[in-house]
C-alpha cells in the first residue's frame, strides 16, 4: 500500500491532520490503534481557544460546536474565598469554547469518512521503519489479522504521549524534557446543574479546584490530589466535601449531583527535541505533554498540525523540504510558550506538599498581582485564549 502521508493516531492531531492535507489535495492514511467508539467515548479536554474554533469552522466542521458548545468571554480566579473575574472579551476582544474533545473527535471522524478518507481503526504490532529514507513505512496489523505496509512519503507521528513514533527517534539524538509534578487532578463528571456561569479556578490552602461544565445538567469537576490516589476509593460525600472546601467563601456552594465518572490524572510536563527526525514528524501529545491547568494540550495539537499541513503543501507544490525542515523550530516556538503558561498557571494555584507557609503566601501576592493588574489579566486573557495560528 502507498499513501502520500501515513498518520499513526486518530486523536484531535491526526484527524485535523488528515482534514488539512485533504484541502491541499494530499492524500493520508490513519493508522489508530483503538476502536471508533473508543475513541468517541473518552472523556478528555474540554476548552478550545478562539483559533480552533475559527479553524474548525474554516474546515467545516464547526457547526456542531456552535450550536451544542458555549462561547466564555470569561473565567474567575477564587482565591482568599473570593471571586476575581478576568474578562476575555475586554481585555483581549476573544474568547474560548466550551464543547469536549470527544466531541470534537465524533465530528472530525464523521467529516473525514464521509469525504471517504481512510482511517484503519482497531491496528495493532504499529511498527514505523526507514524513517530516514525517502520512503518511510508503517507496518500494521489490521483488526482481521492482515499485516499491511505502508509505504509514504512522510510520517506523522500523532499517536499521543504513550504512542511509539516518538520512541522512532533514537536516544542518541533526542532531548527528553521532563517534569512530573507532585500531585494530580481528581476528575469527576456530575448530573447537576451549573454552579456558576463561568470556568473557576479556586486557589485554597487545603489546594487547588476547577469548576467546569459540559451542559446544563452535566457538570465537570477536578481538585488537586496524590497521584497514587485511588479513585474508586472516594465516596461521592467525601468528593464533595472536598470540592466544597476549596470554593467556600462568600457564601457560595456547588450544588451538588450523582457523580458518574471519575478518574485520577497525572500532571507533567514534557517536550521531545528534535520534534523531526528524518521524514517522521511529531505532532500533538507525542511530541509535548502540559499540565492541563491552562487547556493548552488539545489547542496545540491542532497548531502543531496546521504548521505542518502549511510545510506539507509547500513539499508537495515546490519540491523543497525547506518548510519541512523548519518543521520543529516553529511548532516549538509556541510549544515552549505553552510550556511556560500551563507551568505558570499550575504553580501558581497549586498546593505545593512540599512548600512552606512562604510559597502560600506568595501565591496569593502573585494572584492579587494577575487579577488588580490590567497588566497580569490581559497576558492571562492572551494566553488562555490563544496566541493567533499564524505564531
Ligand atoms: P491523543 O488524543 O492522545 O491521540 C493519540 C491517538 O493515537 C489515540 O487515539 C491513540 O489511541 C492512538 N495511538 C496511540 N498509540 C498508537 C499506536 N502505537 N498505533 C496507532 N495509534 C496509536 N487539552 C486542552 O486543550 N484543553 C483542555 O481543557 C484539556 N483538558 C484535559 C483534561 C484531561 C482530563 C486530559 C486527560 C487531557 C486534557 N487535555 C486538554 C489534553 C488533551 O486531551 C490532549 O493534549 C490531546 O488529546 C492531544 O491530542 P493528540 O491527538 O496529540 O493525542
Ligand atoms: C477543562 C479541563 C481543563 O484542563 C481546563 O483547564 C479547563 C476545563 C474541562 O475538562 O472542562
Amino acid at each position: 500500500m502507498r499513501t502520500q502521508v501515513g498518520i499513526v493516531g486518530a486523536g484531535p492531531a491526526g484527524l485535523m491532520l488528515s482534514l488539512l492535507l485533504a484541502e491541499r489535495g494530499i492524500d493520508s492514511v490513519i493508522v489508530e490503534a483503538r476502536s471508533r467508539t473508543a475513541i468517541e467515548q473518552t472523556i478528555r479536554a474540554g476548552v478550545l481557544e478562539q483559533g480552533t474554533v475559527e479553524l474548525l469552522k474554516q474546515c467545516g466542521v464547526g457547526d456542531r460546536a456552535m450550536t451544542e458548545g458555549a462561547r466564555h468571554d470569561g473565567i474567575e480566579l477564587r482565591f482568599r474565598g473570593e471571586g476575581h473575574r478576568i474578562d476575555f472579551a475586554g481585555l483581549v476582544g476573544r474568547s474560548v469554547w466550551l464543547y469536549p474533545q470527544h466531541e470534537v473527535l465524533t465530528d472530525l471522524i464523521a467529516a473525514r469518512l464521509a469525504a471517504g478518507a481512510d482511517i484503519r481503526f482497531e491496528c495493532s504490532d504499529v511498527e514505523l521503519r526507514e524513517v530516514t529514507s525517502d520512503r518511510p513505512v508503517i507496518a500494521f496489523t489490521e483488526a482481521d489479522g492482515t499485516r499491511v505496509e505502508l509505504e509514504c512519503d512522510v510520517i506523522a507521528g500523532c499517536d499521543g504521549s504513550a504512542g511509539i513514533s516518538r520512541k522512532s527517534i533514537p536516544a542518541s539524538v533526542r532531548t527528553d524534557h521532563f517534569r512530573a509534578y507532585p500531585f494530580g487532578w481528581f476528575g469527576i463528571l456530575a448530573e447537576a446543574p451549573q454552579s456558576a456561569p463561568e470556568l473557576i479556578y479556586a486557589h485554597s490552602e487545603h489546594g487547588f479546584a476547577l469548576i467546569s461544565t459540559r451542559t446544563p445538567t452535566v457538570q465537570r469537576m477536578y481538585f488537586q490530589c496524590d497521584p497514587e490516589e485511588d479513585a474508586e476509593a472516594w465516596s461521592d460525600d467525601r468528593i464533595w466535601e472536598e470540592l466544597q472546601k476549596r470554593v467556600a467563601g462568600n457564601g457560595f456552594r456547588l450544588i451538588e449531583g450523582r457523580i458518574f465518572q471519575r478518574s485520577v490524572l497525572p500532571m507533567r510536563s514534557y517536550v521531545c527535541e528534535p520534534m523531526q527526525y528524518g521524514r517522521l514528524f511529531l505532532a500533538g501529545d507525542a511530541a509535548h505533554t502540559v499540565p492541563p491547568t491552562g487547556a493548552k494540550g488539545l489547542n496545540l495539537a491542532v497548531a502543531d498540525v496546521l504548521v505542518l499541513a502549511r510545510a506539507l503543501e509547500s513539499f508537495y507544490s515546490t519540491g523543497s523540504t525547506e518548510r519541512l525542515e523548519n518543521y520543529g523550530a516553529t511548532a516549538s516556538r509556541r510549544v515552549w510558550r505553552a510550556q511556560h503558561f500551563s507551568w505558570w498557571m499550575t504553580s501558581m494555584l497549586h498546593l505545593d506538599p512540599h512548600g512552606s507557609p512562604f510559597d502560600l503566601r506568595r501565591q496569593l501576592g502573585e494572584l492579587e498581582s494577575v487579577t488588580s493588574s490590567v497588566a497580569g489579566s490581559t497576558y492571562l486573557a492572551e494566553a488562555y485564549t490563544g496566541w493567533p495560528l499564524s505564531l
